[in-house]
This record gives C-alpha cells, sequence and structure tokens, in this order.
C-alpha cells in the first residue's frame, strides 16, 4: 500500500538532463475519455528553470494534461516530452526527471512526517537517509512536527511534507498540481515561498491552479486551459495587453489577470467544466 501510493512520487535518481530540451514540451496533445473530449490539442512549453501556471476551470483538463506527463496516463495523440524524454517511449526517463505532487496529498497517515520522508529517501537509493528527511524537515519548517503522526498534522501541514517529498533527489522537474487547494493563507505563503526558492535553484516548475493571484504570484508564464485547448500562453502582461485598459471617468484601471481570465474563459457557471461539455 505505501509503495504504490508512493509510485507517483519514487522515480529513481536521474538529474541528468537531455542537452538543452525544455524541462516540458507537449505538442497537440489529445485525450478523451470515451465520448469525452478533454484534450483537443494542447500545446505547452516549460523552459527550464522557469514556473508556468497552467490555469483552467473545474474539468477543464489540468489535471489529465499533469498524469500524461507523469506518465500515469497514456495520451491518444501528439506529443509530450519531459526533460527532452518522450513520456512514451521513454517512461523512465521521464518518471526520473519528474515528479508530481498530485492533487490530493500522497504522505502516509500512519507514519510520522520524518519516516515519510526517509522512506522516499530510500526508495530513491539515496545515502544517508535520515540527514536527507532533517533537511527537508527544515527547510519546510516541519522539524518540531518531525516525530509526530502525520495524521495529527494540519492540512497545510501535510502540503509541505508532501511537497518536501516530491523534493527528495532534487529532480529536475516539479509538476504541482493544484499546490494550495485547501491551505490557510499563511500555509499558501509557505507553499509560495517553497515553489519561488525552488525555481531560483533552477528547478523547473509547472503548477496547475484555479487561484488567478496564484498565478500572478508565481508564475513567468501563463497559460489558460479551456475547451481542450491552450487558450492563451503568456507572461502576465502579455495577458493583461490582451484587454485594453478599462478607464472610469478619472481613474485609469489596469485589467486583472481575473478579468482577462473571465473574458477569455467566459464569465461565471458558463465556463464551469466547459471542457467537458462541449
Ligand atoms: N479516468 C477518467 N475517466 C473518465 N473521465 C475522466 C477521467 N479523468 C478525468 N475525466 C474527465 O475529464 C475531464 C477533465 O478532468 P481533469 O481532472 O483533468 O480536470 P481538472 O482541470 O484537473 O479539474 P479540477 O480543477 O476539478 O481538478 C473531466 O470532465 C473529468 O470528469
Ligand atoms: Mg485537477
Amino acid at each position: 500500500m505505501h509503495v504504490s501510493r508512493l509510485t507517483s512520487k519514487v522515480i529513481g535518481d536521474k538529474t541528468t538532463t537531455a542537452d538543452q530540451a525544455p524541462a516540458i514540451r507537449v505538442r497537440g496533445l489529445t485525450k478523451s475519455f470515451k465520448d469525452l473530449e478533454v484534450l483537443r490539442g494542447v500545446d505547452l512549453d516549460v523552459a527550464r528553470g522557469s514556473i508556468v501556471a497552467l490555469l483552467g476551470s473545474n474539468g477543464a483538463g489540468k489535471t489529465t494534461v499533469v498524469r500524461i506527463l507523469a506518465t500515469l496516463l497514456r495520451a491518444d495523440g501528439g506529443s509530450a516530452s519531459v526533460n527532452g524524454f518522450d513520456v512514451g517511449a521513454q517512461a523512465a526517463d521521464v518518471r526520473a526527471s519528474l515528479s508530481l505532487t498530485g492533487q490530493f496529498a500522497a504522505v502516509d497517515e500512519i507514519l510520522t512526517g520524518r519516516e515519510n520522508l526517509v522512506l522516499v529517501a530510500r526508495l530513491r537509493h539515496l545515502g544517508d537517509p535520515g540527514a536527507v528527511a532533517d533537511a527537508m524537515l527544515e527547510r519546510f519548517s516541519l522539524t518540531d512536527a518531525g516525530g509526530r503522526r502525520v495524521s495529527e498534522y494540519s492540512g497545510g501541514m501535510r502540503r509541505r511534507l508532501d511537497l518536501a517529498m516530491s523534493l527528495v533527489g532534487e529532480p529536475p522537474v516539479i509538476v504541482l498540481d493544484e499546490p494550495t487547494t485547501g491551505l490557510d493563507p499563511q500555509a499558501r505563503l509557505e507553499v509560495w515561498q517553497a515553489v519561488r526558492e525552488l525555481a531560483a535553484a533552477g528547478t523547473s516548475v509547472l503548477l496547475t491552479t484555479q487561484y488567478l493571484d496564484e498565478a500572478e504570484q508565481l508564475a513567468d508564464r501563463i497559460a489558460v486551459l479551456h475547451g481542450g485547448r491552450i487558450l492563451v500562453d503568456g507572461t502576465l502582461a502579455e495577458l493583461k495587453a490582451l484587454l485594453p485598459p478599462a478607464t472610469v471617468e478619472y481613474v485609469e484601471k489596469q485589467p486583472t489577470l481575473e478579468d482577462v481570465f473571465l473574458a477569455l474563459v467566459g464569465d461565471t457557471s458558463a465556463g464551469l467544466g466547459a471542457g467537458a461539455d462541449e
């Protein structure tokens, strides 16, 4: 049970990179579930050392993209590579290059935080798993909680532990599926800080989120997934430039990312699950 729940995290110890291929490259990716066309030709790039946010409503297909990248799901068509390795043909190399923190925390409740980290370090064949675990606990402000069972942790502590477990072995590409959903503002800030530090240290990050402010805060580039395709992809400034600044009497108001998102995706419920309904 432990091992199967951890398979998406435990991905060998390969940190070598295939030349200077982008961290993630996706072209024309398609995926259907029976009659439901979820992905209809997705193009996406994550440059090395950058943070890209994949934004989309519930059911847009974000987790589907993530699962294909993590080799947990096969695409129907198109191509996707991680660290220069094809997700279909070179799945083992992809798994060695990428660490996924799923939408739902994959920590083991019965173990302590430290034991979870030691387990991952062992599975990755790292020397001195105890020292690796202690360093991660320190980095994520979990040193005091390290000896407690995870079943006693708060949601934010679990998330931080989950993130710490993903980083054991320092994979060059990290994929975070809704890393801060359900966290309080303080815990969100801590996760954001951890993600920023990762990118600053050269790790490439793809994160999915429904929180527009999260994308604004963290991402070098933002891609909006809707109706099975990437509607737009650009820097925050580029996305904002898509809408003219609204002027109200004497005050010039710049569009927020939320304005851009809603203009693209359609306001309120029209956008919800549209990827699934169309
Ligand atoms: N294994 C599956 N079998 C059938 N349908 C699926 C499967 N996985 C996902 N879907 C459907 O594909 C669509 C996209 O799901 P996905 O989980 O990728 O969305 P998401 O963007 O991650 O949404 P959320 O924001 O709610 O996490 C949904 O309509 C979902 O019901
Ligand atoms: Mg999802």
